[in-house]
C-alpha cells in the first residue's frame, strides 16, 4: 500500500526542500520537520494498552504504546529525519543501516549493519528520504526480514513510480508512506524534478 500524504503542511515544506535557494542549515530544519508530520500518519495504526491514570481530579482512561519501536535510518540521508521522529517517540531504538548507491551500477552497496543477532523491536520504521530505483530501500528491508522483524514501514519524502514498483514488488507486505511521488527517474538515476541528493543537501557536501 502507499500513502502519499495530502497534508498542507507537509507539501509546503516540501516545496521549501526543493528549491535550489534553501541552504543546508534550512534544509535540516525542514526534513526534521517533515519527517515528524509524516510519522504522525504513518503511525496511526500502531497498537496500544488500555492503562488507568491517575488525575489531581480522579482516574482517567487512557492507553500506551504497546509495541516496541525501531527507527531505522539509511546512511546518510535517512539520518536527518531521526531526530524529530525520536522526539515524538523517546523510547524508540535507533538502528542505522549504511549503504550508498554504486555510481555506475545504481546498486546498493552495504557498509555499516550493528543490528544485534535477534530482534529487539517489533515495528521498523525505514527512514531514508529519497525512494529511486527502490535498491537501498528493498536491501534494507532485506536485511530487517533476515534479522527476523516482523513489521516493516518505510518512510521517505520523495519517490519515483520506479522504486515504489520495485518496493511493491519486493516486499508488498510493507507500506510505503511518502510525502510526494514525482515524475520519473532520469538516466543517472535522480528523482525528477527531486529535490537533488538528499545526503549532500543536508551535510553541505554537494
Ligand atoms: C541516496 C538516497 C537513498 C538512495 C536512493 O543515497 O539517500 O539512500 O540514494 O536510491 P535508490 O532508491 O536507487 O537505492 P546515496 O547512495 O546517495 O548515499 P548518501 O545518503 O550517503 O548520500
Amino acid at each position: 500500500m502507499v500513502f502519499e500524504s495530502k497534508h498542507p503542511l507537509v507539501k509546503h515544506k516540501l516545496s521549501l526542500m526543493r528549491s535550489v535557494e534553501t541552504k543546508p542549515k534550512k534544509f535540516r530544519e525542514l526534513i526534521r520537520e517533515v519527517a515528524m508530520l509524516l510519522c504522525y500518519e504513518a503511525t496511526a495504526d500502531l497498537g496500544t494498552t488500555a492503562i488507568e491514570v491517575k488525575t489531581p481530579m480522579g482516574t482517567a482512561a487512557g492507553q500506551e504504546l504497546s509495541e516496541k519501536i525501531g527507527l531505522i535510518p539509511i546512511l546518510r540521508a535517512g539520518l536527518g529525519m531521526v531526530d524529530g521522529i525520536w522526539e515524538m517517540m523517546p523510547g524508540a531504538e535507533v538502528w542505522h543501516i549504511g549503504l550508498y548507491r554504486d555510481e555506475e551500477t545504481l546498486q546498493p552497496v552495504s557498509y555499516y549493519n550493528k543490528l544485534p543477532t535477534f530482534p529487539t523491536v517489533q515495528v521498523c520504521l525505514v527512514l531514508d528520504p529519497m525512494l529511486a530505483t527502490g535498491g537501498s530501500a528493498i536491501a534494507t528491508i532485506d536485511i530487517l526480514k533476515k534479522w527476523g522483524a516482523q513489521r516493516i514501514k518505510f518512510m521517505g519524502l520523495l519517490a519515483a513510480p520506479e522504486g515504489i514498483e520495485a518496493l511493491q514488488k519486493a516486499h508488498p507486505d510493507v507500506p510505503i508512506h511518502i510525502a510526494q511521488i514525482d515524475s520519473h527517474l532520469n538516466d543517472i538515476g535522480f528523482i525528477v524534478p527531486g529535490l537533488g541528493d538528499a545526503g549532500d543537501r543536508q551535510f553541505g557536501t554537494g
